[in-house]
């Protein structure tokens, strides 16, 4: 627990389950045999970074995937178990953030917030090798207009990550992610009350992230790029090209691109790459969307994006052969260069039995309903600011100002709403921009001054905008519940690290 917040404050005022918060201990470790594909002898067993669970002895990365409910929440103890002296890349400092939690401040992961042993942040009053991180796993709270009663980060898939400032994309890279999955009775109830979405051992997480590996086959980093990162390979849940075996039966997967730099779109196609099959998008970064979007051919992500989607498995025979394939290409960290035929396999998925029992999950028409947007009278009387991604002086800034740990760049009141313009004039980059705390409403999208439509699958609530050549985002904010201090950022990790990041606070 921070010493320095009382837990009624932790908590915020109404709305919060009371009862003491579960237990979660992990330790972010090295493990020095960790192999990337365990039938190629090309990738010799080499040290990552990890998250050990306290019962589960060895790191692993992704780190271990916590289940959390709505309305119990979660105090997360977080060991740095770092070798002080390591080779390679990455610093031996970790700062653990919870991606889209809508969590105080001091739990939040704020990039001058690191730790080891030794070392502690310029934002740390105290030093120490672990922090305590309060997951409040709210459930009701002020929505858009201000009334009670809309979830937040409904049935989310949420993941932590490594946050430590200039040097997120290193230790990211060396493994420090995991996954962080919000469920409630409406996804977890009976055929009366509950959603029925495929779930338990049919809920599958995968993530997905490219890295560059030498002649040696061994993981590296090149410090010096100072636009973005591509690797050579993509790493889906810590292994190069896995195999799934699969039921004939519906899944969920929940797809992360967990960075550092590179966009995808993933078709399903079958062995001889002649034929691709649709799947059920039904939820992006801000969860569950207000209705499933079905008969998709193709999910685009960029990076810290989310998009789970429902594949049905029952029409395939036993002993077909699919792939999970991305179909960009992308030869500059700017953005991606084209769709490609056939792309890259990443997955490969053997359907290799029938399932246990018959499958009784579904995906309803109606998911989680959104509440209409304030009218325009409404949204005209709202403070609106605006936020240009641009270079300055050869590194990466906002408003030509770079991030400052000790300095908001915005004050915004709690309770309040606002609207955040996006905009990037920047010759040829997209910037996936990061808001911490609140997730936000695209009210609007246009290039060049032209109104363009906002995707289906980016008209729920989300926390990364990405924002295209000459594109301004509009997105509407409520700040709730908190006060304190958050950064807001491009995701891209690289650029994030130099320093495309902004600090605001609520007070
Ligand atoms: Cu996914 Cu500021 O982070
Ligand atoms: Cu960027």
């Amino acid at each position: 627990r921070d010493p320095h917040q009382r837990y009624d404050e932790l908590c915020g005022p109404g709305g919060v389950a009371a009862g003491a918060p579960l237990f979660y201990e992990m330790a972010v470790k090295q493990n020095s045999s960790w192999r990337f594909n365990g039938d190629n002898a090309y990738y010799p067993p080499q040290p990552i970074w990890g998250f050990e669970g306290i019962n589960t002895p060895g790191a692993v990365s992704p780190g271990p995937t916590i289940h959390a409910r709505y309305g119990k929440p979660i105090i997360c103890r977080i060991h740095n178990g770092l070798p002080a002296l390591h080779t390679g890349f990455g610093s031996p400092e970790i700062n653990i953030h919870l991606h889209n939690m809508h969590t105080p401040s001091a739990s939040d992961g704020f990039p001058g917030d690191f730790y080891s042993g030794t070392v502690s942040g310029p934002t740390l009053s105290s030093r120490g090798s672990f922090r305590d991180h309060f997951y409040p796993n709210l459930y009701a709270g002020f929505d858009e207009f201000g009334g009670i009663g809309d979830p937040r980060e409904a049935l989310g898939s949420l993941f932590y990550h490594d946050h430590t400032e200039g040097v997120t994309a290193p230790n990211v890279l060396r493994g420090l992610v995991g996954r962080y999955n919000i469920f409630d009775d409406l996804d977890t109830g009976d055929e009366l009350t509950g959603l029925r979405l495929p779930s338990g051992p049919y809920d599958y997480p995968l993530t997905i992230s490219d890295r560059r590996f030498d002649v040696n086959g061994q993981l590296t980093f090149n410090q010096l790029d100072p636009e973005g990162v591509l690797g050579d390979k993509i790493v889906v849940n810590g292994k190069i090209e896995p195999v799934l075996r699969v039921a004939r039966r519906k899944y969920r997967f929940r797809l992360l691109n967990a960075g550092p730099t590179r966009y995808y779109e993933l078709v399903l196609q079958n062995r001889s790459a002649n034929a691709i099959y649709g799947f059920t998008n039904i939820a992006n970064d801000g969860n569950l969307l207000p209705n499933p979007l079905l008969h998709q051919y193709n999910v685009r992500m960029a990076p810290a994006e989310r998009a789970d989607i429902v594949i049905d498995f029952a029409k395939f025979p036993l002993g077909t052969e699919l792939y999970l394939v991305n179909t960009l290409t992308q030869t500059s960290t700017r953005r991606p260069d084209r769709v490609q035929a056939p792309g890259t396999r990443i997955l490969k998925l053997v359907v290799d039995r029938n399932p246990p029992e018959p499958d009784m999950s579904r995906v309803p028409s109606v998911l989680r309903p959104l509440r209409p947007l304030p009218s325009e009278a409404e949204l005209a009387t709202l403070p609106v600011r605006r936020f240009n991604f641009e270079r300055s002086g050869g590194m990466w800034a906002i408003n030509a100002r770079f991030f400052n740990v000790f300095t908001p760049d915005v004050t915004v009141p709690k309770g309040s709403a606002e609207i955040w313009e996006f905009f990037n004039a920047n010759d040829g980059w997209q910037h996936p921009i990061h808001m911490h705390f609140e997730e936000g409403r695209i009210l609007s999208k246009s290039v060049n001054g032209t109104a363009v439509p906002i995707p289906p699958n980016e008209r729920g609530r989300k926390d990364v905008f990405n924002v295209g050549e000459n594109m301004t985002v509009r997105v509407l904010f409520r700040f709730r519940d908190f006060t304190g201090k958050y950064p807001m950022h491009c995701h891209n990790l690289t650029h994030e690290d130099h320093s495309m990041m902004l600090r605001w606070d609520i007070v």
